[in-house]
């Protein structure tokens, strides 16, 4: 296999997308494609899949040209798509949305359901991952449904696999067990489009590197002649810093403390935030963490145990009340929890904040789009303008709102999940200042994270969590990669 694509280009109203892009991939070569959030990664892989049309360029697979008019078309060309947006059918089991499109079939020619059942069990099985192929896909925690999207792809036998982010919520032990299943592929001569913000990911797993940067392709090389740093920079147009970021001074007074909580996904947990603390959440797929969370802030189910702010009892009925006691809770997966797609952008990053910027119940638009174009700068999200629906932005950039919208809210307690999911290199360090900078005035933060490395960077403390429970703590000399995955693997300390 081998696919070539020239010249590409595609706009979106006066947004040039893309610019004459040429991109090359080879069978048995894994290719990461980079871009700082809204570069124009996803359009080009979409129009490879045939989700967008072109405006112009062309696309040839082993020297014959193609186009496909939707993406039925490109998966039966063999090209297989791991969507940054999760693209599985909600009232589906499990089994089925492994088979979607292309259910295997009896002799008699119905559809072959222990077939089904059997082999979606022994793929979920070689992933490592604990998953009943017969439950409803709505029911799954979004990182399991993104498990179940790589595991549909990995198993479609595809010539070509497109992988938007598909890692983003998932921790080390699952990525790992992803790449040893990539490597298997490219093995058997699959090409594989692997885009990921997590740089130290892709100087392990690619062969070769494209960089995109304003719809433009800026490098191209190999993997093994660059550094992570180099990749950042050719993303970025700059260096992007990497050192450790300044320790902080925690107050002794507790402001969220959480006393022997037990619910549904979590069991026996207490902890105590103090003023300007930033405490650290970590664990492996279903180590509950956010099940606690969303619990606390009043939007999750009940509990057994006592909450305390700022000491005094606090158990907020629904998300309203948690938010007038001024905690602001930043969930994960923003893609299906966080943004609202039938709002513009304007309207999805300000909404929290209505209530200081309405008076006598009209809305201040001078403030609003004032504090919105702030928040616009700080995080450097790229869009046309404000009154863009959010859904037309790039995946990395609806983040961005959503978060700045949380940021922006005045906390006292600020609970954040997965804070740089989807998040390109250079914006990452902006939002990690932003977090440090709350907590310097005195912001008691919560920080769920999945990437050991963004843990350490910023938290002070961090509690590791297994199947539910605190597992242990990190903190100063503990606070390293090996230290965390012990703890968040059940192995002690
Ligand atoms: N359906 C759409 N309507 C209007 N504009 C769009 C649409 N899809 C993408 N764009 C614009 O095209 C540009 C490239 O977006 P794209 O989604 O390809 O970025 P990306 O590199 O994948 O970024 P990210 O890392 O955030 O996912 C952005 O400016 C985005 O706003
Ligand atoms: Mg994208």
């Amino acid at each position: 296999m081998d696919l070539t694509m020239r010249g590409v280009t595609k706009s979106f109203g006066a947004n040039n997308a893309l610019r004459g892009v040429d991109f090359r991939l080879s069978g048995g070569e894994i290719c990461a494609l980079l871009g700082e959030n809204g570069a124009g990664k996803s359009t080009l892989m979409n129009i490879l899949g045939g989700v967008v049309p072109r405006d112009s360029g062309d696309v040839l697979i082993d020297g014959k040209p193609v186009s496909f008019a939707g993406p039925k078309y490109s998966l039966a060309a063999g090209i297989a798509f791991i969507h940054q947006e999760l693209n599985l059918i909600n009232d589906l089991t499990v089994y089925e949305n492994l088979f979607l499109g292309r259910e295997p079939r009896t002799r008699s020619g119905a559809i072959d359901i222990p077939r089904m059942r059997s082999e979606g069990r022994r793929m979920l099985e070689g992933m490592g991952v604990d998953l009943d192929v017969n439950a409803m896909t709505r029911g799954l925690d979004a990182s399991y449904k993104q498990i179940v999207e790589i595991a549909r792809a990995m198993m479609a036998a595809a010539s070509i696999i497109i992988m938007d982010e598909p890692t983003s919520s998932l921790t080390d032990p699952e990525i790992e067990r992803v790449f040893a299943m990539m490597r298997a592929l490219r093995g058997q001569g699959v090409g594989i489009v692997f885009i990921s913000h997590k740089l130290r990911e892709v100087a392990r797993i690619a062969d070769r590197y494209a960089v995109l940067r304003d719809g433009e392709m800026v490098a191209e090389g190999n993997v093994a002649d660059v550094t992570a740093s180099d990749l950042a920079r050719f993303m970025v147009g700059r260096d992007v810093r990497a050192d450790a970021l300044s320790q902080r001074l925690r107050s002794p007074r507790s402001v969220l403390r959480a006393e022997r909580l037990t619910g549904n996904g979590f069991r026996d947990v207490s902890f105590d935030v103090h003023a300007g603390e930033i405490l650290g959440f970590t664990g492996l797929l279903g180590d509950g963490r956010s099940e606690l969370f969303l619990s606390i802030f009043g939007a999750g189910g009940p509990y057994t145990g006592s909450v305390y702010l700022d000491g005094k009892p606090f158990h907020p009925r629904g998300a309203t009340r948690a938010a007038d006691n001024g905690l602001a809770y930043l969930p994960r997966n923003r893609k299906e929890n966080g943004i609202i797609p039938d709002m513009d952008a304007l309207e999805n990053g300000s909404i929290v904040v209505w209530p200081k910027i309405s008076r006598f119940g009209f809305i201040d638009r001078r403030r609003q789009g004032d504090m919105f174009a702030g928040q616009v700068r700080a995080l450097r999200i790229k869009l046309a303008k404000p009154t863009d629906m959010i859904t037309s932005l790039s995946g990395g950039n609806q983040q961005k709102v959503v978060l700045a919208k949380w940021l922006s809210s005045n906390p006292r307690v600020l609970i954040l999940d997965n804070p740089t999911q989807g998040v390109d290199v250079g914006a990452k360090e902006e939002i990690y200042d932003i977090i440090l900078g709350l907590a310097r005035q005195g912001v008691a933060i919560a920080l769920l994270s999945s990437e050991a490395q963004e843990i350490i960077r910023v938290c002070d403390r961090a509690l590791v969590m297994y199947h539910g429970a605190v597992a242990g703590e990190a903190w100063g000399e503990t606070m390293r990669e090996r230290a965390i995955m012990r703890l968040a693997t059940g192995a002690g300390v």
